[in-house]
């Protein structure tokens, strides 16, 4: 057992959380990490309306009886969703943990403290973790530049981004961002977080609600086989390499390229058809760079199982016994 202020706060077996994930993050597969002992959490703008996000709060429960909760994404946007809408929602609901990622959260933050709700804000750089901490949230996931999704601009990896901000914040850290086996949450555990945050490695799980040959893409890719794009617009996101984000790189690398160019092909309805129909010439898949480090396609159960056999035979083996070698110099003559 490891046990941390991560697993004590969220009443959690271990300290492997769930980051929100568009189209992914649905009753099926947040059910399934809480079952296992982790906390899985609901995307609450891949539901179209507040109500369905109720709808699907209510599927959740009816799938487990342990702790789950709910991400909100607050994105920069022309035709922004009904962020009140679904805050309410979620506090409605009796919903106990929140994650926010994204601009400026301090008023759903507000709302959510005032309810009694746990909040994680997920953030990229050590600066917006501080000024979360002073908003009040409780818990900090902090996402290196290896990660799926949004990296932010400053380019700063897990090894060096999770110490830096270990350094400064006070209150819990997740560690998140190319993490996906035993070996990454015994390091991010050194580094200073008090749990870990993934993504990519729970959408190649059994239950993740989307098409086999998604989860396929991810075994199949390694490494390298990510994009970074628009990074022009400083709004970096990173995707798979695959034939839709390949184009979408060959556009953008034009001088002068606008979005409007790549707005088709970049559509979120696009995304989530790839994920549905198996497709991947559909839309955009967004992968991290741990991608390289995934051969598999278990269960929740059998993932998170064996991330925490893994972790804590390396603490209780391997590290100790590097420990235990250290020989003295009069016993070893
Ligand atoms: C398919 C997919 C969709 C994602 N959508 C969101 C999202 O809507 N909101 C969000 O805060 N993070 C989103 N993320 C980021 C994850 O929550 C998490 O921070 C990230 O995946 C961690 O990096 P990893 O993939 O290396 O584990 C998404 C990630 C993936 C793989």
């Amino acid at each position: 057992m490891l046990q941390t202020r991560v697993t004590e706060m969220f009443g959690i077996d271990y300290p492997i959380i769930q980051g929100g994930m568009m189209w992914v993050g649905r009753a099926e597969l947040v059910s399934a990490i809480s079952n296992a002992g982790g906390l899985g959490l609901l995307t609450a703008l891949t539901q179209p309306t507040p109500d369905d996000l109720r709808r699907e709060i209510d599927r959740c429960r009816a799938m487990t009886d342990k702790p789950f909760g709910v991400n909100l994404t607050i994105l920069p946007s022309m035709n922004a969703p009904d962020y009140p809408g679904y805050r309410r929602a979620i506090i409605e609901s009796g919903i106990k943990i929140v994650e926010t990622a994204g601009h400026r959260p301090q008023e759903h933050v507000d709302d959510f403290k005032a309810h009694g709700i746990l909040v994680i804000h997920k953030c990229t750089a050590v600066r917006h973790a501080l000024s979360a901490e002073r908003m009040g949230v409780d818990v900090i996931s902090i996402d290196g530049f290896e990660c799926a999704g949004h990296p932010g601009e400053d380019d700063v990896p897990g090894l060096v981004l999770i110490p830096a901000a270990a350094d400064k914040v006070k209150v819990p850290m997740l560690a998140s961002g190319g993490i996906g086996d035993g070996r990454g949450l015994v390091a991010a555990l050194a580094l200073g977080a008090e749990g870990i945050n993934m993504g990519t490695r729970f959408c190649a799980t059994q239950e993740a609600p989307i098409h086999d040959r998604i989860k396929q893409l991810i075994v199949e890719s390694d490494e390298r086989s990510t994009h970074l794009i628009f990074r022009q617009f400083r709004n970096t996101g990173r995707v798979c390499k695959t034939p839709v984000s390949d184009k979408v790189v060959e556009i953008l690398r034009q001088p002068g390229a606008e979005f409007a160019e790549v707005q088709s092909l970049v559509a979120g309805a696009k995304g989530r058809a790839a994920l549905e129909t198996g497709v991947i010439d559909e839309g955009l898949v967004w992968t991290g760079q741990v991608q390289g480090l995934i051969h598999d396609i278990p269960t929740c159960k059998e993932l998170i199982d064996t991330i925490m056999r893994d972790a804590e035979s390396i603490i209780s083996d391997r590290l100790a016994g590097m420990v235990r070698a250290k020989v003295p110099q009069a016993a070893a003559a």
